[in-house]
């Protein structure tokens, strides 16, 4: 069976905090990512490992006085072995890298007039590394690194002097590189700024009295990112026609768990605040009728001018890129929940789980393109999807990795039937081509990549790259389009 579409864009993604380290080097600031340690007694199921870490916590760590281990100041240490990594890349055969840029090598602290020199010349030489091995280059420009300085002068991005900040440091990295870099994100999973505050927006709970206050700045934040997101597209229509912008969502894809109507209603509400609102508002250019229901009924007010609703209208993106992972179930009544990284839902009985309670859905991918493209009629990427797997090297050096290679083929061949649907699906990035510390747990075990590395939960080890077996079959692959 082959693949049917031509000229896909195969490859892989990845965030510049799991994988840069070198997190003083060169002018560069402390992020949050970078202020949250590694949990030994972590629960692998739950969601609020990321989310139950407090603001006193994350100052005490600028100092480390609690000695603690603070994983992704380490990541992969690609900043210096960039080359080495790029080069596996070619070799799998990746026609497209997705990466993003540190907000805080380019601004340190925001609000800076010029740029760090060193953080320009940094990312110019990693995409020119790119463009010889000749993949092409997916950027976000935010993902879940803001600068600490960001958070702690301005409280994140419930503050609008933040879009300021955020659309300075966009037009100098368009500006700088947009003979380089084709494909544009602004926001990583901008969904993330409801689901986990601290994360997509920078700011603490503690700041705000009640769950109500939290809830309504994380509503505000999220207008100032998407009034951000298309300001940023509206600036990238006068430096380069060579840009192509898109938006980044964690898709949430979600079933009723049964037929019965009300569960059927409940389903429908929640995918339209879960899911398709963030399509629709940087898709459509509007605030769609359901959401101002949603907001009138729990009291939400955000602050929207006029002006910055006309700029959403007027700037959609060229199309939609978002991530899957799995899918899951929704009631009514009280429910047997599974996991996620950011957000829980139902079981599913049809569906086996991974280690971390992420529920396998391949079909769920197909039903998600045609929805979407029924929808949006946009073009279609799907810019994350992988297996985060415990793993370790054999005596051979490798990982045989038979259950990745499932997983991925599995997937493809949705993706496939999809396009045999009539779906305009143009690309696909693997989280991740080699692995990296994990987002919500910060564990150098969830490995998910093609390639391992020897770094342990602690950056223990020689950080020397090996090729997984699943790295043979991707390449095979991508030279065959054969499943
Ligand atoms: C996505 C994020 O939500 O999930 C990535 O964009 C993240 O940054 C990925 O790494 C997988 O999540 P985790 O928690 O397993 O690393």
């Amino acid at each position: 069976m082959k693949f049917e579409r031509k000229n896909f864009l195969w490859g892989g993604a990845t965030s510049a905090s799991q994988i840069e380290g070198a997190y003083n080097l060169n002018g560069k600031s402390l992020t949050l990512a970078e202020m949250r340690p590694f949990n030994p007694n972590l629960n692998r199921k739950s969601i609020e490992e990321i989310n139950n870490y407090s603001k006193k916590e994350y100052e005490k760590s600028i100092e480390n006085v609690n000695k603690l281990h603070y994983p992704k100041r380490y990541g992969i240490d690609f900043y210096h072995k960039y080359k080495e990594d790029i080069a596996l890349f070619k070799e799998a055969g990746m026609k497209i890298f997705r990466m993003s840029i540190s907000w805080s090598r380019i601004y340190p602290n925001g609000d800076e007039n010029k740029p760090n020199q060193e953080g320009i010349e940094f990312y110019r030489k990693v995409f020119e590394e790119c463009k010889k091995s000749g993949m092409e280059i997916m950027l976000t420009i935010q993902h879940y690194d803001i600068p600490y300085s960001i958070a702690k002068n301005y409280n994140g991005w419930s503050n609008k002097k933040v879009i300021d900040l955020y659309i300075k440091f966009a037009a100098t990295i368009m500006e700088e590189y947009k003979d380089l870099v084709k494909y544009w994100l602004p926001f990583n999973e901008i969904n993330v700024a409801t689901l986990s505050p601290i994360t997509g927006l920078g700011i603490f709970r503690e700041d705000y009295k009640t769950e109500y206050e939290f809830l309504n700045a994380s509503y505000q934040g999220l207008h100032n990112q998407f009034f951000a997101q298309a300001k940023v597209i509206e600036l990238s229509k006068n430096i380069s026609k060579n840009i192509k912008m898109g938006c980044m969502i964690a898709n949430i894809t979600t079933y009723a768990s049964d037929c019965n109507p009300i569960n059927i209603l409940e389903n429908l509400l929640t995918q339209q605040m879960n899911r398709y609102f963030y399509y629709d508002v940087v898709a459509k250019g509007i605030y769609p009728t359901y959401s101002k229901r949603y907001f009138r009924e729990r009291k939400i007010e955000i602050n929207i001018t006029e002006e910055e609703l006309k700029v959403i209208k007027e700037n959609t993106v060229d199309y939609i890129t978002f991530s899957y992972y799995m899918t899951s179930t929704v009631s009514k009544s009280n429910q047997d929940n599974n996991s996620g990284n950011l957000i829980i839902g139902g079981k599913n009985k049809f569906l086996n789980a991974t280690e971390w309670g992420w529920q396998i859905d391949p079909i769920g991918l197909r039903i998600t393109l045609n929805e979407l493209w029924d929808r949006y009629q946009l073009p279609l990427f799907i810019s994350e999807n992988g297996i985060g797997v415990v793993e370790k090297l054999d005596a051979n050096n490798t990982v045989n990795d038979n259950y990745r290679i499932d997983y991925l083929k599995e997937h493809f061949i949705q993706i496939n039937e999809a396009i045999l649907d009539g779906v305009d699906v143009f690309g696909y990035t693997m989280w991740t081509p080699i692995d990296v510390v994990s987002l919500s747990t910060n564990e150098m075990s969830k490995r998910y990549g093609l390639i391992y590395v020897d770094y342990d939960d602690y950056h223990n080890g020689n950080g020397k790259r090996y090729k997984k077996k699943s790295f043979s079959w991707f390449k095979k692959f991508i030279e065959t389009n054969e499943f």
